[in-house]
């Protein structure tokens, strides 16, 4: 009798914790349990159906959330779930707590509650605070939190996938010192976001450039995979957006090609991509096919293997210059991606597109071409 109390007062608890499941098939509420696979992941900020509705399913293999869980619609998780693609939660944890072992486990505890109660497949953790060269053992406090992270997560449900994402390369950009072998095998896989990596220009002068030069995408993962990390472990992660640079300086016009642009200081560094204004695709898109905008043609840089142009800008009359990726520059770092046969690609984010513009449909092909 003692038992059966205990039995029934055990099956509500677990009731209680465990939503109701709010897809029409109970299964749909199921962690995603496909293994390990190549690997599409697009990063979120947003709960848009109009734009849900239209990503290619068929490649979408993770969803990175980084917009609150609660705003989460239902019929995306069971959308989702039904294209066996898995749903994570963006998460960050201080570093200068990684020495609080409480404030790790409570952390950890969290997110599993967090990802059960919504039925979804795990955490995606992306932390990029400094840890200096010589704080190796911050460092390696680090690997052992995403390594107990990964293991909790398992124990509870082994289809559960965590994730941690990384700079473009390995050693100290934006002095990210970590451990990038470490943190590989203590995860599923790393993410290298291939993207702002002009938020330290070394270079002499100070001048706008490509969001994600080709070479920087080819040194960056040659970096991680001469760590002895495998190309399996390794997710390419690439830009829908661009920058938007003032250009200063005098005699600057619009047939100028470089365009000098002010002091941002960035972790000890004066010139940097903060400088710059984030454009979505589809806006740089917008931008060229407005008319009334004085600009020259989109260029192709042959240095960086990107696009790029000049326009005026109406509200403050300057000369800016745009820095973008579309489906070109984008295929060429697939292409990378697939020469190094990495697990997989990435995009900040998918929603940078509008469904109203054909160019849309060839960012996606772009992606698609790495899973066909
Ligand atoms: C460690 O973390 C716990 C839980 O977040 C917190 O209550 C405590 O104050 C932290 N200790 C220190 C020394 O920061
Ligand atoms: C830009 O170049 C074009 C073509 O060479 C020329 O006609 C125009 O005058 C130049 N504009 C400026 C502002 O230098
Ligand atoms: C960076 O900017 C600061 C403030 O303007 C200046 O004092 C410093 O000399 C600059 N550093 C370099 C390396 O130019
Ligand atoms: C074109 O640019 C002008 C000036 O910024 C703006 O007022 C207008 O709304 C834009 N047109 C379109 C179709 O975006």
């Amino acid at each position: 009798m003692k038992n059966l109390i205990l039995v029934a007062l055990i099956s509500i608890a677990i009731g209680i914790c465990s939503a109701q499941c709010p897809c029409s098939d109970d299964s749909l509420c199921d962690p995603v349990s496909a293994g390990v696979r190549p690997e599409f992941v697009g990063f979120s900020m947003v709960n848009e159906q109009s734009i849900w509705e239209s990503y290619d399913w068929n490649i979408l293999t993770t969803l990175a959330l980084f917009y609150p869980v609660q705003d989460l619609s239902t019929d995306l998780l069971c959308l989702a779930h039904s294209k066996q693609t898995r749903i994570v939660i963006g998460a960050s944890f201080p570093v200068n707590q990684l020495w609080n072992y409480t404030a790790q486990e409570e952390w950890i505890q969290t997110q599993i509650q967090t990802v059960q109660q919504y039925h979804l497949d795990g955490v995606n953790i992306d932390i990029e605070d400094v840890i200096a060269e010589d704080q190796q053992d911050l460092s390696a406090l680090l690997t052992g939190f995403v390594a107990k992270t990964n293991y909790e997560f398992k124990n509870v449900n082994p289809n559960y996938q965590v994730t941690f994402d990384v700079a473009w390369a390995a050693g100290c950009i934006d002095l990210r010192c970590y451990d990038y072998q470490g943190l590989a095998m203590a995860s599923d896989f790393i993410i290298a976001m291939d993207y702002d990596t002009q938020s330290q220009i070394f270079t002499q002068h100070c001048t706008a450039n490509a969001n994600t030069p080709a070479q920087r995408a080819w040194q960056g993962t040659e970096s991680f995979l001469n760590l002895g990390i495998p190309p399996s472990k390794l997710v390419m992660a690439l830009p829908w957006y661009g920058y938007d640079y003032t250009c200063i300086g005098e005699g600057m016009t619009l047939n100028n090609t470089v365009c000098t642009i002010k002091w941002d200081e960035y972790r000890g560094v004066n010139c940097s991509d903060a400088a710059g204004t984030q454009l979505w695709y589809s806006q740089i898109v917008d931008l060229m096919a407005n008319q009334s905008i004085q600009k020259t043609p989109q260029q192709w840089s042959n240095q960086v293997y990107a696009p790029w142009f000049n326009y005026i800008n109406p509200n403050d009359q300057q000369v800016h210059q745009i820095w973008f990726d579309d489906a070109q520059s984008i295929s060429i770092k697939v292409d990378i991606a697939q020469y190094f046969e990495l697990l997989g690609i990435g995009i900040w984010n998918i929603d940078f597109l509008s469904t109203s513009q054909s160019e849309t449909q060839d960012m996606w092909q772009a992606v698609a071409q790495y899973f066909s």
